[in-house]
């Protein structure tokens, strides 16, 4: 009878881009040190001033679709040679499908994707196009970045809660772990599964969790190596 493949869910947030060059939300350079989030991502802030809104997103979008994965993409991406996995991500770049993933849930959206403003929310893909203001929808509607704003509701949740849950190992990387509903998705982990976070710093370890304090690059490479070498090859 063949063996049930080990499944990994890895929970990724902007600290795992930061070596790709693309800013966090919450270090002392991160957006919303400079920036308003209020301005820029909330529905409200796009009432006010959707130029401004489509400026600040066409900007990080046009540097995420230069950046490129690093090492710790890269060694999330090859534990798919031994493991089942998952990628449950709150970054909006592709960084994660670049590096070689295939199953990757944005629960924050995606900077590749423009949607309508109508009740349909009619995607488009745009890769690293820029958003004006007059471009819109196959409805006619105006077109906004695909991203999930403060005060939306955050995408495949119901699913990822039973990702967690059926996870063997669970890798939580680069994410302050302060952001709700996505934050709390570590609770859903088994108590019998491997659990990991991996930060430069943290206000606080979820229970069950080892911290593995350091820069993505240097600690997820080796973290998968560990775990490819403790793993009978994928069927
Ligand atoms: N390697 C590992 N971790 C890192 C690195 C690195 N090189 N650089 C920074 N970090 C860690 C920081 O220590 C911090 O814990 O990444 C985390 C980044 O936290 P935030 O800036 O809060 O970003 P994130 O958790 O992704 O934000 C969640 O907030 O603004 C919203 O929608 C946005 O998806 C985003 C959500």
């Amino acid at each position: 009878m063949q063996k049930m493949q080990s499944s990994i869910v890895a929970l990724s947030g902007s600290g795992l881009s930061a070596e790709s060059g693309l800013p966090t939300f919450r270090d002392a350079a991160g957006l919303w040190k400079q920036h308003s989030w209020q301005e820029l991502a909330s529905p409200e802030g796009w009432r006010r001033n959707p130029e401004l809104v489509l400026e600040f997103y066409n900007e990080r979008r046009a540097k995420a679709w230069t950046a490129q994965p690093n090492e710790a993409h890269r060694a999330i991406a090859a534990l798919e040679q031994k493991f089942a996995v998952t990628v449950i991500t709150q970054n909006v770049d592709a960084l994660h499908e670049r590096a070689g993933s295939k199953i990757v849930l944005h629960v924050h959206g995606e900077l590749a994707w423009a949607r309508g403003t109508g009740p349909s929310r009619r995607r488009c893909r745009i890769e690293g196009a820029p958003i004006h203001m007059g471009q819109h929808c196959e409805e006619g509607t105006q077109l906004r970045p695909d991203i999930v704003w403060f005060g939306e509701e955050t995408q495949y949740m119901e699913e990822a809660r039973e990702i967690v849950a059926l996870a063997d190992k669970v890798l939580v990387v680069g994410t302050s772990l302060t952001v709700y509903p996505a934050a709390g998705l570590v609770e859903f982990a088994r108590d019998d599964s491997e659990r990991v976070v991996n930060s430069l710093e943290l206000d606080a370890v979820p229970p069950g969790f080892r911290f593995l304090r350091g820069k993505a690059t240097d600690i997820v490479p080796k973290l998968v190596a560990d775990w490819m070498s403790g793993a009978a090859a994928a069927p």
